[in-house]
């Protein structure tokens, strides 16, 4: 096994397909810096699905047993389903999921299915149409994310989880209603700190709401009771409902970081690898596969890359690491 210098095992690749996105959320892709000349990858510069596969399987082989497939938003990369077909069957391969802002959901769950694809992620911020519409930006409707979701529901992508990113006084007052309106419905809602990734979403200490807060406004309507991770390392602190059927899960990447146990690397569309969510700058792997080099010519780079990792920024951060020239979300994902 390879560890980092923090002895930490490689488990998952979070791949990302896109730098595009049909969403501008405030908080990941602002009009002001995402507006209409934003110069977005062009499309010989990303990895196709064949190098992607090849990459992901040599990962594998040293130890990956998890993909998380993210953007941008991957929808909208053309034929995705494509990539999930060759993924899936890779030998080793234990979890194949997919993070998606679920507009195109409706159109594209059955395709994903039958591809392979075996769970779904969908990031939805509010229940309330018009917090929701504000904070997409570009006024799309809640109920078709909710169509989305139900059909994802319905062609069998199991479990279902729900992301939303609570930002102070965005937000916040949906938090309750977002909970009742998945309680029973077997989906996992999952609420998310809001992160000073990138350097264009202007965050601030005060618009995080710790996830302590969120639970106890949550068990004051909903009594809770926390249960245990299902997996060492598992990003999301699980509550149930003691009066209720479903659990929730809160993700404190801010106030109780999980750094000491992050088994994550990230890929970008354009083949850089980053080993940490907010890094400054990533490893481009992309020269190495359309280089002639070997699958064990790039096991070992990969090996270097991840056994001189030493990145545990959550657990560092400070105002002047608030302030690095980190790479945004929605070029690598979540
Ligand atoms: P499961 O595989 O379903 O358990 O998903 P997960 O718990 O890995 O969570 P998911 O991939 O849905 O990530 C949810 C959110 O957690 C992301 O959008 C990020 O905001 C945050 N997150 C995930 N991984 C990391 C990480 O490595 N570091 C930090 N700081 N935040 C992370
Ligand atoms: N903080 C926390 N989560 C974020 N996401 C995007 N930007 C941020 C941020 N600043 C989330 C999205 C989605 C996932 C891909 O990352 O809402 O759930
Ligand atoms: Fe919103 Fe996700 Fe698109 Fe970012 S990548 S703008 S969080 S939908
Ligand atoms: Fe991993 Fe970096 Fe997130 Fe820490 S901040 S959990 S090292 S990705």
């Amino acid at each position: 096994m390879n560890l980092d210098s923090l002895g930490r095992s490689l488990h998952d690749l979070r791949i990302s397909v896109t730098d595009r996105c049909n969403f501008r959320c405030v908080y990941c892709m602002p009009k002001e810096v995402f507006g209409k000349d934003f110069q977005f990858l062009p499309p010989r510069s990303l990895l196709s699905f064949e190098e992607t596969t090849r990459l992901a399987k040599i990962c594998i082989s040293l130890g990956v047993e998890k993909l998380r497939i993210t953007g941008g938003e991957p929808l909208v990369r053309r034929e995705i389903e494509k990539l999930i077909a060759m993924l899936a069957p890779l030998d080793g391969l234990k979890d194949l999921t997919l993070t998606t802002n679920g507009a195109l959901l409706g159109r594209k769950a059955q395709a994903l299915k039958d591809a392979g694809l075996r769970r779904i992620t969908v990031s939805l911020d509010s229940i309330d149409d018009q917090t929701f519409r504000a904070m997409n930006d570009v006024d799309f409707p809640v109920s078709q994310v909710l169509e989305g979701i139900e059909a994802a529901r319905a062609v069998g992508l199991s479990p279902i989880k729900v992301n939303m990113v609570v930002k102070r006084g965005l937000n916040e007052q949906s938090i309750v209603d977002m909970a009742r309106r998945f309680l029973g419905s077997g989906m996992i809602l999952r609420f998310i700190e809001y992160m000073d990734v990138g350097a264009t979403n202007g965050w601030r200490l005060d618009d995080v709401v710790p996830a302590r807060e969120i639970v106890s406004v949550i068990d004051r309507e909903l009594p809770l009771e926390p249960l245990e991770p299902n997996y060492r390392g598992e990003v999301a602190s699980r509550y149930r409902y003691r009066d209720g059927d479903g659990e929730i899960g809160v993700i404190s990447s801010v106030t109780q970081p999980f750094c000491a146990s992050c088994t994550r690397m990230r890929l970008s569309s354009e083949g850089k690898l980053y080993t940490c969510l907010f890094a400054t700058a990533g490893h481009d792997v992309r020269a190495l596969l359309r280089g002639g080099s070997s699958d064990e010519e790039i096991a070992s780079f990969l090996v270097d890359i991840w056994t001189r990792r030493a990145d545990r920024y959550s657990e560092l951060r400070t105002a002047a690491t608030v302030s690095l020239p980190k790479v945004e979300m929605s070029h690598i994902g979540g």
